[in-house]
């Protein structure tokens, strides 16, 4: 496994590896590290599915607002690097801020729509700050598959819309939620949860977790507001919950539904965020109607 800090190195190593085995194809899995098992879910997929795995670590301060965590996000790159190699990364790619950001960026990507709800709507400018720095690594590894967790169920949405607006050659590969025994979504983020926050942060996989199983045995029409109501009050049993949102929306369009029937095909996403103590936390799941 190579580890690779500066972006002419890597292309040029991508160039050699293109040049030797035409055919080959690069598979990126782009990260902020403090790698856990959801990362290696998309390292493994990718591996799966291409014959070259590209990783990225970079924590990337155009998609932090300004009274967000981009001073404290966790940071391991030692450990983030043993776990890469033992999934079989062949190519680590750690760039530092000023290699990623020598000028102040003037180029905006702004995707409208997509991005006014959900997370969007509480985290003004984060999904442009993603759209830009998923576009600079697509650029510079030009790469045949990326993989993205749904655990960030519009981040996917939002490169997807990225990806088709603007032809960029490549395949986006959406892949499943990893959790935790008990339920909780891994994320990095976890780490800040005090023990008693970790306990009741529970409640929003099994909030999910009972709004499936109503959408399982309703006959009829399930009307969604009746549906977030019930979310909502499964979580504010939990006193240190503060909800932020709970919505359900198409996917991957992300239009908000307001009845749901049998009669209707598709998938629809039910999203939630909430905060627990300074810790913001967000879940969801897909459901596939008819
Ligand atoms: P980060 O939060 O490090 O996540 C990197 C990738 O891992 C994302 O695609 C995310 O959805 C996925 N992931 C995180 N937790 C997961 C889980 N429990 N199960 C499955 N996949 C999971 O998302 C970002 O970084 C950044 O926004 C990035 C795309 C790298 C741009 O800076």
């Amino acid at each position: 496994m190579q580890v690779i800090h500066h972006i002419e190195e890597l292309r040029a190593v991508l160039k050699g590896v293109r040049a030797k085995q035409p055919g080959f194809t690069i598979g990126f899995v782009p990260t902020m590290g403090f790698l856990h098992q959801g990362h290696a879910s998309l390292l493994q997929q990718a591996r799966k599915q291409c014959d070259f795995v590209v990783l990225s670590i970079f924590v990337n301060p155009l998609q932090f607002g300004p009274n967000e965590d981009f001073d404290r996000y966790p940071r391991n790159e030692a450990r983030d690097l043993e776990l890469a190699e033992e999934e079989g990364t062949d190519v680590v790619f750690c760039p530092s801020t000023v290699e990623m950001y020598p000028k102040p960026v003037r180029t905006k990507i702004s995707l409208s729509i997509i991005t006014e709800q959900l997370c969007g709507a509480s985290r003004p400018g984060h999904f442009d700050g993603v759209a830009v720095i998923v576009t600079k690594l697509f650029q510079i590894i030009q790469p045949d598959a990326a993989f993205f967790g749904l655990k960030d169920v519009q981040q996917v949405a939002v490169i997807k819309q990225l990806v088709d607006d603007l032809n960029m050659p490549l395949q986006i590969v959406p892949c499943p939620i990893v959790r935790e025994q008990d339920g909780l979504a891994m994320s990095s983020r976890n780490v800040y949860l005090q023990p008693e926050e970790r306990r009741q942060a529970l409640a929003l996989s099994s909030a999910l977790k009972l709004a499936e199983q109503r959408i399982n045995e309703a006959a009829d029409v399930l009307l969604a507001d009746e549906l977030k109501q019930m979310i909502r009050t499964h979580i504010a049993q939990m006193p240190l919950a503060e909800i932020e949102y709970v919505e359900i929306v198409t996917y991957p369009e992300l239009e908000p539904v307001s009845r749901l029937q049998r009669s209707i095909s598709g998938e629809i996403v039910i999203a939630l965020a909430a905060r627990f103590g300074k810790t913001r936390l967000i879940d969801n799941t897909i459901i596939l109607l008819s």
